[in-house]
């Protein structure tokens, strides 16, 4: 008789959670597969606000999260409660995702007790240890710690055999946040939130912002608020909505920056369905996050990273997003560029998709089956 295979997924934070969702969801599908889900809770409300969404029920929740977290204290609360867990399960494989410092956790965790790692959205690379922070070397060191990796794109894969990883681990499978992305855009919703009831989306052009990162946080965020308050004062039918990521170092930089301002909505962090409706109704993204990079480009939405570097360069090179960089009059510049210049804007605003066709999780499901007894 075949052997039945133990799979526990482990993830933490919003992002994690998107991605993983189709997988997990895949799983609980599969005959041969026990599928178990431990959430570090790295997040807490916005990590709820997915598992609601996709109506995951996690069989094991650490519940880590601290106001204003240290990187030490997350690893070692994730390392001390996934030992337990792993001990009970006693998987046959450990799937973590990305970058964060769940996955790196995660991934220690594992190896520490023998168990394979799988690594989806493996290979992405800036070669700068420091940015993303501290995300470009937890994926680093994940992929040299995991047994399996899934890279999204040919570029990611690539990227892995430059670093001596056997080409046979490596499976190219597209991003699975193309798989969730997929799913909820063909769910009808209309905006029922107050949030958005003031919202002009008829008469103005919206542009929706994020922008959370660590290595941001200070004198670059600073500039890149101050340059939002330039871009909405010079366009008088623009209106900037930005759902601010709940860390209170970003609360604190947009509510002294951007209260206040007329045309300029803080809001409280989107349901991801929300999230998705308000991208497509949007004229232009301005971001630093990760995921948005991906989703906004199949939705034919112009993207301006505002960052120093990227480590998804691939909707760069389609045309779809830009670099803006964290100077104030260069995000300025760049953002009125695509306010006034139509052939500029249409020339970015097309549906491509670098990073997949919906149908990673059923990949990664299939190589699972194939690789791991
Ligand atoms: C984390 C990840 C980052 C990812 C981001 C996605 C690390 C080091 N960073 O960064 O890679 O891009 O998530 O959003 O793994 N908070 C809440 N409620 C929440 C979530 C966060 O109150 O639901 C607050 C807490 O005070 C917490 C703080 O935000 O201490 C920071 O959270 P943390 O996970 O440490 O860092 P992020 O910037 O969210
Ligand atoms: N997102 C969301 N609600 C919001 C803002 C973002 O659901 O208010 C989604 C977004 O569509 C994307 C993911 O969260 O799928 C990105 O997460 P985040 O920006 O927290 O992290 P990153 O991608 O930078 O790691």
């Amino acid at each position: 008789m075949k052997k039945r295979i133990k799979v526990l997924t482990i993830f933490g934070t919003r992002p994690e959670a998107i991605k993983m969702a189709p997988l997990v969801n895949g799983l609980k599908q599969e005959e041969d597969i026990d599928s178990y889900v431990c959430v570090t809770a790295q997040h807490r409300e916005m990590l709820d606000q997915v598992l609601q969404l996709f109506n995951i029920q996690p069989d094991f929740d650490l519940d880590i999260m601290k106001e204003n977290q240290t990187l030490t204290q997350i690893t070692s609360r994730v390392l001390v409660g996934l030992d337990e867990v792993i001990s009970k399960v006693s998987p046959d494989i450990i799937l973590v995702h990305g970058d964060t410092t769940t996955t790196f956790a995660g991934s220690l965790a594992a190896f520490y007790h023998n168990v394979k790692v799988g690594h989806v959205e493996a290979g992405l690379r800036t070669y700068n240890k420091f940015s993303p922070f501290p995300e470009e070397m937890n994926r680093t060191l994940t992929g040299h710690i995991a047994d399996f990796h899934f890279a999204p794109t040919e570029r990611n894969k690539q990227n892995l055999i430059k670093e001596g990883i056997a080409e046979e681990k490596i499976f190219l499978t597209g991003n699975t946040v193309i798989d969730a992305l997929m799913d909820t855009s063909k769910k009808e919703y209309e905006f029922s939130c107050t949030q958005l009831d003031e919202i002009d989306f008829i008469n103005n052009r919206i542009i929706m912002v994020t922008c959370h990162r660590r290595e941001n946080l200070g004198e670059y965020m600073n500039n890149i608020f101050l340059a939002l308050k330039d871009i909405v004062l010079r366009y008088k039918d623009v209106e900037i909505v930005f759902p601010v990521h709940l860390n209170p170092k970003v609360q604190k930089h947009a509510d002294e920056l951007l209260k206040g301002i007329g045309r300029v909505h803080l809001i409280k962090p989107l349901e991801y369905l929300p999230i998705v409706k308000l991208m497509s109704k949007s004229y232009l993204i301005i971001t630093d996050s990760g995921g948005l990079q991906e989703e906004a480009p199949s939705l034919g939405k112009p993207v301006l990273v505002v960052r120093k570097e990227t480590e998804r360069p691939e909707a760069i090179e389609a045309g779809t997003v830009k670099l803006a960089g964290v100077e104030r009059e260069n995000i300025v510049r760049m953002a009125s560029e695509l306010l006034d210049d139509k052939d500029k804007y249409d020339a970015m605003a097309q549906a491509v998709n670098p990073y997949g066709d919906g149908k990673a999780s059923q990949r990664i499901i299939e190589i699972i089956k194939a690789q791991v007894y």
